[in-house]
């Protein structure tokens, strides 16, 4: 599918490598500059099937079966403003939303920054994905998707097209894709992603950290 990066950063550069050698064709966009976008979008190039190459939010949104929103909170509403109408398009977020220094969700409890950011684009299909792992996995657990076991990686959204289309990815990228529900719960994965985070960053194990949940059935 094509897949539009909007933020291509720690999480929107890894990711969007990952989906273009899965073989995804992938626009990446939104850095400080064009040429990291276009040295990017080189890196990519005969490692996998797929296909990638730099451009503004407005060439990632057009045409996109999906677009990945890799962006501080901060950043959101400049992003949207240069991407054109989402309407109708599959915005996976793994955008959390921090303070400015990162310490602090600003949402929480009774909305989530899902649920914020679906109130701007009101006519797009949003779904949260990927911020429940830590950028440091992610070439990890890509390399590991052949092992019988994956690790889960939980997501949510009320459209249900557009969460089949996030399940995709999630499981091209290596994980097993488990299914929280509507948007609202978008409320408890992000604290759950500040959980993962303090045990990345601030645990003995390392940042290449990784959850699975299992189900002991009788
Ligand atoms: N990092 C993680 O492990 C992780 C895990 C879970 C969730 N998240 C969430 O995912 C989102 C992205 O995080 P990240 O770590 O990938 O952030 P990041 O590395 O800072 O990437 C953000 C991207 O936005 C671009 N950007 C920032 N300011 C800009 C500006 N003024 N003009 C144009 N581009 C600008 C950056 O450009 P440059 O490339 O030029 O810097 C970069 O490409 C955040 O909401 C974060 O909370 C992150």
């Amino acid at each position: 599918m094509r897949v539009g990066i909007l933020g291509s950063g720690l999480m929107g550069g890894k990711l969007g490598t990952i989906f273009a050698r899965a073989g995804h064709e992938v626009v990446f966009s939104y850095a400080r500059s064009m040429e990291k976008l276009k040295k990017l979008a080189r890196s990519v190039h005969g490692k996998g099937h797929g296909s990638a190459r730099a451009g503004t939010p407005r060439e990632a949104a057009k045409e996109a079966d999906a677009l990945l929103l890799a962006v501080h909170w901060s950043r959101i509403e400049e992003v949207l403003s240069q991407t054109g109408d989402l309407s109708g398009k599959v915005v996976v977020t793994c955008s959390l939303p921090m303070n400015d220094d990162d310490t602090e969700l600003v949402v929480a409890h009774t909305s989530s920054g899902a649920e914020e950011l679906a109130r701007m684009i009101p006519f797009a299909r949003v779904v949260s994905a990927f911020n429940t792992v830590p950028s440091e996995v992610l070439f990890g657990v890509y390399e590991a998707k052949r092992k019988a076991t994956r690790p889960s990686l939980v997501y949510c959204g009320d459209d249900e097209s557009g969460k089949a289309v996030a399940a995709e990815l999630i499981r091209d990228v290596g994980f097993d894709p488990l299914d929280a529900g509507p948007l609202r719960i978008a409320r408890y994965t992000e604290p759950l992603a500040l959980l993962v985070a303090e045990l990345a960053y601030e645990g003995e194990g390392g940042p290449e950290l990784a959850y699975r949940f299992e189900w002991f059935r009788k």
